[in-house]
């Protein structure tokens, strides 16, 4: 076979289409966003792009994440690392509403734009605003010399290189990785001692491998995706921590499979959901090898007791045939297992939409920014 530059087979590099390529890419992305960023002497991190100072960083009281789409559930869990390593209030939110609702801006609170592209209009909006009205905010974006990434001028590049498929993968990764960095940040200049500054450094250090081997089972992911290809409509359950990766992992099933996909916490489902359980609606349940593991198993056998398939992404060893199918993802800091249990749902989405024959890439309807409106 030939190979013709001008249909992109060369910038493919043997991919099959955009979003395999850019899920491969991942440990180097990450490399990328770690690289001079890890502080071993102090077992803290260095984020110059911030130009904020000891004084600065001890100064933040709420952390607010603003973004749209995976940029917004990316910020959830920051959110969800800030609280719990610097023990500072934090929360996201979709810049569309906070730039309509006349949000109190608050001196004391970090605000982080979130975005791959740079030119989101509502992320951008919800900057000017925050500008107009004195707040402190940084972006967190991707490429450099963007609308966002001008108007922010401090903040944190995400160096996951260009990314040309419409449904954000390894750029949602870096932005994961570059909030925990800036956690373990605000935690070390408060509270979060040596021991687990040492110890989450030394877990971003080993995530390239880590993602590299969830990257290996990619074929053991397809057959299971492949299984699921005739559902029409499927839960995702993760509390605590994976919340916000459960609602990732439906978003991404929605916008390139077309199946429709509902995130819930595992403890909402006996307020609804379970209702909708049959043998014709798998759950993807996330089940992080933590405190709450035994709870979590507990709504695997509630879920199948009603005749519900799950499929089960775990770090965790579960008991045989707890879940009808298991995506392994190798053992991290606790603090940092979603960052790997996204990844698998990435090659989940990915693997359901080529079964039923979608366009990857560029799924109906949707735009990789959206900077109109
Ligand atoms: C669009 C894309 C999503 C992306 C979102 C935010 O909806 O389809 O994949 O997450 O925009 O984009 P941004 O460039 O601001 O991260």
């Amino acid at each position: 076979t030939t190979v013709d530059a001008d249909t992109g087979d060369y910038a493919l590099g043997g991919h099959p289409d955009f979003l395999a390529k850019e899920i491969a890419e991942q440990p180097d992305a990450v490399r990328r966003a770690l690289a001079g960023r890890l502080d071993t002497r102090f077992a803290t991190t260095r984020l110059g792009g911030l130009e904020l100072d000891p004084r600065d960083l001890r100064g933040v009281r709420r952390v607010l994440f603003l973004g749209c789409g995976s940029a917004y559930y990316a910020g959830e869990i920051g959110a969800g690392l800030v609280e719990e390593l610097a023990r500072i209030p934090a929360a996201a939110e979709p810049a569309g509403e906070f730039r309509y609702r006349n949000p109190v801006v608050d001196p004391d609170c970090l605000y982080v734009a979130v975005s791959q592209s740079g030119e989101t209009a509502d992320t951008l909006a919800s900057v000017q605003e925050l500008r107009r009205k004195g707040g402190r905010v940084i972006g967190a974006v991707n490429v450099i010399g963007s609308a966002i990434a001008r108007e922010c001028g401090n903040g944190i590049f995400l160096h996951s290189g260009p990314e040309v498929s419409v449904a954000s993968t390894k750029a949602v990764t870096n932005m994961a990785v570059s909030f925990a960095m800036l956690a373990v940040l605000l935690g070390r200049v408060r509270d979060l001692s040596v021991a687990d500054g040492r110890r989450l450094v030394e877990g971003l250090q080993s995530l390239p491998g880590h993602i590299a081997e969830i990257l290996e089972r990619d074929g053991e992911i397809a057959e299971i995706a492949k299984r699921h290809a005739g559902a029409s409509s499927m839960f995702f359950v993760g509390r605590t921590r994976c919340r916000p990766v459960a609602r990732e992992g439906a978003q991404k099933l929605k916008e390139i499979s077309y199946i429709h996909a509902e995130a819930y916490p595992a403890s909402e489902l006996k307020h609804g959901p379970l209702a909708l359980v049959t043998p014709e609606m798998p759950s993807v349940v996330l089940v992080p090898d933590d405190e709450l593991l035994a709870k979590n198993v507990g709504t695997i056998e509630q879920i199948r007791a009603r005749g519900g398939p799950v499929v089960a992404v775990t770090d965790a060893e579960l008991p045989d045939g707890l879940a009808d199918d298991v995506l392994r993802v190798p053992r991290t800091e606790p603090e940092l297992a979603p960052i790997l249990l996204a990844v698998p749902l990435q090659l989940f989405a990915r693997h359901l939409a080529v079964a039923l024959g979608r366009d990857v890439d560029k799924p109906r309807n949707l735009a990789k920014s959206v900077t109109v409106e």
